[in-house]
């Protein structure tokens, strides 16, 4: 089927003066986040630095711990990523761990987005800055990146170990960024990825004594195992739409994981 299309284009090169430019390079994927994503310290790391024994697409691991959407903002991570994307590549996008607490209180850690999920404003207890939702952090560069061309993911955050002490949390109501990543996601008409729920499908199955093993640490930061399974968890979404198609789905290598 593809000889003839080449036979087809050497001919149209050879006929006029504007030989065929085949796209040169493959979509590069940023992944922008905290530390349940980017390469950390041993004993625990990130799932970003595992996407890629699932996808097909290099790899660019922005995500860095302690981060909140309005640090990643404020420190000027998202605007380097805007700098760098081109039209097509994929910048999944991951939030909640650090953006609850009061950015009005004279100990606000610059982390803390303002309460609400529109255009309430706050203003920093500390420094006086004027410090914004989670919602609009992350729309903002939403819209701004896939100004640029970029596909956007929003995924919602990755859940805290559900199985503490062995007893399963995981039908609890979940953090209110998850709700909100998916607002922020339609608001801007990006794709969203619930990793949050698709974790708890994993972990349930996996049961309490797999799963504790995952955290070394603390209720929060996986082993590198449990980030490999986060990982896979993220990937079995985008393959099955979990929460509609979204622009990873062309690029994942075969066996997709199934972990849920
Ligand atoms: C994502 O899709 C799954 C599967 O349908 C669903 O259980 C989950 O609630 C969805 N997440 C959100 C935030 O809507």
């Amino acid at each position: 089927m593809h000889l003839p299309i080449l036979a087809l284009a050497l001919a149209a090169s050879t006929s006029s003066a504007t030989p065929l430019t085949p796209r040169q390079n493959s979509p590069t994927v940023y992944l922008a986040g905290d530390s349940t994503m980017a390469r950390t310290n041993s004993p625990h790391n990130g799932w970003g630095e595992y996407l890629s024994k699932y996808i097909s697409l290099p790899v660019i691991n922005k995500a860095i711990s302690g981060r909140s959407a309005r640090s990643f903002t404020n420190e000027g991570r998202f605007t380097e990523i805007e700098n760098q994307v081109r039209q097509n590549d994929i910048v999944i996008i991951a939030f909640g761990h650090n953006d609850g607490g009061s950015p009005n209180s004279a100990s606000d850690n610059g982390r803390s987005a303002c309460p609400g999920t529109g255009s309430e404003v706050c203003t920093s207890g500390k420094t006086g800055e004027r410090v914004y939702t989670y919602n609009y952090y992350l729309e903002n560069a939403a819209r701004r990146l896939s100004g640029r061309g970029a596909r956007v993911v929003l995924a919602s955050q990755t859940t805290k170990n559900p199985w503490q002490n062995g007893q399963w949390s995981g039908n609890a109501a979940p953090p209110r960024f998850v709700e909100y990543a998916r607002n922020a996601a339609r608001n801007t008409g990006v794709g969203f990825v619930d990793h949050y729920q698709s974790v708890i499908k994993a972990y349930w199955r996996l049961g309490s004594g797999v799963v504790n093993g995952f955290y070394p640490v603390d209720y929060t930061h996986t082993s590198p195992q449990g980030a490999d399974l986060v990982a896979q968890a993220f990937v079995q979404a985008v393959a099955r739409d979990f929460n509609g198609t979204v622009a990873l789905k062309g690029y994942l290598r075969n066996p997709v994981p199934n972990v849920w």
